[in-house]
Formats: structure tokens, sequence, C-alpha cells
């Protein structure tokens, strides 16, 4: 197991239409959450402000911008990120070109690049339609593997596919996993789920939680709640 701090570990996704209320959600979950995803949502709303305000208040960043174009467009747009200081970024992961043209974006920054394997929303008969013939395991760990030889510092997978991606890229490699639920709480839109218990133990670094947190009638004691699964996983 990694040596990450366990309030590292849980990453709230500030999935909100306003600035305005993703602040009041970080209020609320002061002195519990300490890393928070920015996504494309917060985004077009001065996501990216708001992002930096955090930084500058000692919250740690992952900005899920989920690139992908050609190389030459992510390794200046990576470049451009990496000046900003924030902690993690992410990529689709398709190809070994992209991947590497990040990792040059990137250059000696203290940025971690994390390839998107296959979204947590997506099934086998979504990635048939899509034309591809593997199931979503064989793609993710194919694709992990694909992010390791570029120089990438870890995947976001679905923690159904964590132990197989630990076997296939040994330690070191972060596995950041969203699509988490408690045993008996609603999927929403997410196809591939996890308990924070099974991720952990089947080698996720970090987990990344939204409407279980965001929406619960007390996001603080939800966010709390996951903590300890988090750290009973580890014990
Ligand atoms: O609300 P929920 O816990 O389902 O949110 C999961 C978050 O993780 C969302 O921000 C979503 O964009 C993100 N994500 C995901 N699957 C991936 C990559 C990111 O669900 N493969």
């Amino acid at each position: 197991m990694s040596d990450i701090a366990l309030k590292d570990r849980l990453i709230v996704a500030l999935d909100m239409p306003t600035v305005e209320e993703a602040a009041r959600l970080v209020a609320m979950l002061d002195g519990g959450v300490h890393f928070y995803k920015v996504g494309l949502e917060l985004l077009f709303a001065g996501g990216l402000d708001f992002a930096e305000h955090l930084k500058s208040h000692g919250k740690r960043i992952f900005l899920d911008m989920k690139l992908l174009d050609i190389g030459n467009t992510v390794e200046r747009a990576v470049a451009n990120c990496a000046d900003l200081d924030f902690d993690f970024l992410t990529i689709h992961g398709h190809d070994l070109k992209t991947l590497r043209a990040a990792v040059a974006g990137r250059g000696d920054s203290r940025l971690k690049l994390l390839a998107v394997t296959v979204l947590t929303n997506l099934s086998e008969s979504d990635l048939k339609q899509q034309g591809n013939a593997m199931t979503p395991s064989e793609l993710v760990v194919h694709r992990a593997r694909l992010a390791h030889e570029a120089g990438f510092d870890g995947v976001i997978a679905s923690g159904q596919e964590a132990r197989r991606i630990r076997d296939a890229v040994g330690p070191g490699f972060l596995i950041v996993t969203p699509g988490i639920r408690l045993e008996g709480s609603a999927m929403d839109d997410q196809e591939r789920v996890m308990t924070p218990e099974h991720a952990i133990k089947a080698g996720a670094d970090h987990i990344v939680v939204g409407r279980p947190i965001t929406q619960a009638d007390d996001p603080k004691a939800a966010a709390m709640n996951f903590l300890h699964h988090i750290k009973e996983a580890l014990v």
C-alpha cells in the first residue's frame, strides 16, 4: 500500500453549476476534506479561478479536464497547466502519441498526469457501440499499460479493475477510482461501481466521490463516513 496520508485519499468531486455552490460545499466540508476535483461543469463557471483560490488555502487540486486532441495541442495545454501548480490532471489514455505529448508538456513540473482509461459509466455494450471489441476490463488494462509506458503517474479506473491494473503495472503507479458507492446506495448514472473498502483493498490509492457527498443531507458527515471506510480498509 502506498504512503499516502488518509486525508488525501478522499477526493471530493465539485460537480456543481456555480462557484458559489462549490464554495458553500467546501465551507461545509472544512476540516474533513483536503483534496478536491474540479471538472468540466465548474470549469465553465469560474472553476479555474476557484481551484487557484482553494490551492492558495492549502487544498490539493485535481483538474479533471479529460484532454484529448492532437499531440501538439495536448503538449502545449499541459505545459500551461503545469505552470498553475495543481496536483493532478487527466488526459484520455487512448494512444501513446497523445500520452507522450502530455508527458513532454509536463516537463519537470510536479503536476501528476493521470490517464482516463474507460469512463466508469460505460458498460460492455457501450464499448461495442463505439466499435471496440474489448471488454471494459481488458481495455482498462490495455490503456493502463500504455499510460505506464508513456511515463504517466497513474490512471483513473473503476475499482472493479484496480487489481488487474496493479498486477499489470506493479506498485508506485497511482490508481484513482471514481464510481464509488456505499453498500445499497443509489448508482446514479454509474455502471461499474464499487464500495470504498473494496476499491482500496483492490489497490486504489485515491477514491473520487461526487454525489454521495455533494447531495447528502449532511455532506461533512457523509465525507467523514467515507474516510472511516477508507481507514478500515487500510488497517
Ligand atoms: O457523483 P459521482 O460520485 O458519480 O462522481 C464521479 C466523478 O468522477 C464525476 O466527476 C465524473 O466525471 C468522474 N469520473 C468518472 N469516471 C471516470 C473518470 C471520472 O466517474 N472514468
